[in-house]
């Protein structure tokens, strides 16, 4: 090996990999790539040993801040527009079905399974107002699909998840259904209301850094799920809510906006919001992905 200079230290990273242990052609990929990447970006910022020393005890302290409640580093990947981009590369769209957008760190599994129509709230909040949302889930041929599994999640209005409020019953404002022989779903929740990531620790860092608020538009999660199928993990955004044209974490599509309009009366909700999906077979999915 000869001595490093800054013309070829990459180089030099680049052909160590896999010297001393096998390694398959994708890890090669990736780190040949890492490597290039982060070593221009190192040299186009001119990065000093005391900003390197700063992002390593940031790194250290993100860390630090994970527990089974909490991983920053999903948080820092949407703040910096990461973990849409890797969804858009993995679940690539291709105009039949429904899009995907980011699953965010607050997602539940084995949420209480709940018959068609009935409510996610287990505990009222004066400023609710009450949601029925319903809508067919088909194939990409319009065939409606039965038996599929629909898990929601939700902040409470206090702007909330369940899992970060000890005022809120375990598992409130979540769920799984299941849709009928016509392929149909419903259940009654609430309006999803604005919310702030979290933004103390690294995570605020990192948006105070970038100058950027730490908002996300009102949203109602959904993964959707039937063997076959390509699962699909989605959000309905509610098109009068602020901050939709600027999303803390770049997760909004257009065709993700839905409204909620009054409801009929016979509903016994203040809102209705009708919103059909469209799955992908997964082997389908799996070509384009590979594309
Ligand atoms: C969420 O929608 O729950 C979420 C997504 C990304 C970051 C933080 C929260
Ligand atoms: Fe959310």
């Amino acid at each position: 090996m000869g001595k490093v200079t800054l013309d070829n230290i990459t180089d030099i990273v680049i052909s160590s990999l896999g010297q001393n242990g096998e390694i398959d052609s994708r890890q090669r990929e990736i780190m040949t790539s890492l490597i290039r990447h982060l070593h221009g970006f190192v040299k186009d910022v001119r990065l000093q040993h005391h900003e390197f020393l700063a992002a390593c005890d940031y790194l250290a302290r993100a860390g630090q801040t994970c527990d089974d409640k909490r991983q920053e580093f999903i948080l820092l990947g949407d703040i910096v527009g990461v973990e849409v981009l890797v969804d858009m590369l993995t679940n690539v769209a291709d105009g039949a079905e429904s899009e995907s957008t980011v699953l965010g760190p607050f997602y539940r599994d084995n949420p209480p399974v709940l018959p068609k129509g009935a409510s996610t709230v287990q505990k009222a909040f004066d400023t609710q107002e009450s949601v029925y949302f319903e809508g067919h889930i088909r194939d990409a041929e319009g065939n409606p699909l039965a038996g599929v599994i629909l898990d929601v999640w939700e902040d409470a209005p206090n702007g909330l998840y369940e899992n970060h409020d000890p005022d809120q019953p375990d598992f409130n404002l979540r769920g799984r259904f299941e849709t009928d022989e016509d392929g149909h779903y419903a259940f009654r929740a609430i309006r999803p209301v604005p919310y702030p990531i979290p933004s103390d620790e690294t995570a605020g860092e990192l948006l105070r850094f970038m100058g950027h608020h730490p908002n996300r538009p009102g949203h109602m999660h959904f993964m959707i799920a039937k063997d076959g199928y390509r699962t699909l993990i989605s959000q309905i955004f509610d098109s009068s809510s602020d901050w939709l044209d600027n999303d803390s974490v770049f997760a909004v599509k257009d065709s993700l906006v839905g409204e909620f309009v009054p409801a009929p009366g016979e509903l016994g909700t203040d809102l209705y919001v009708k919103f059909d999906f469209v799955l992908a077979r997964a082997t389908a999915a799996a070509s384009l992905a590979a594309e």
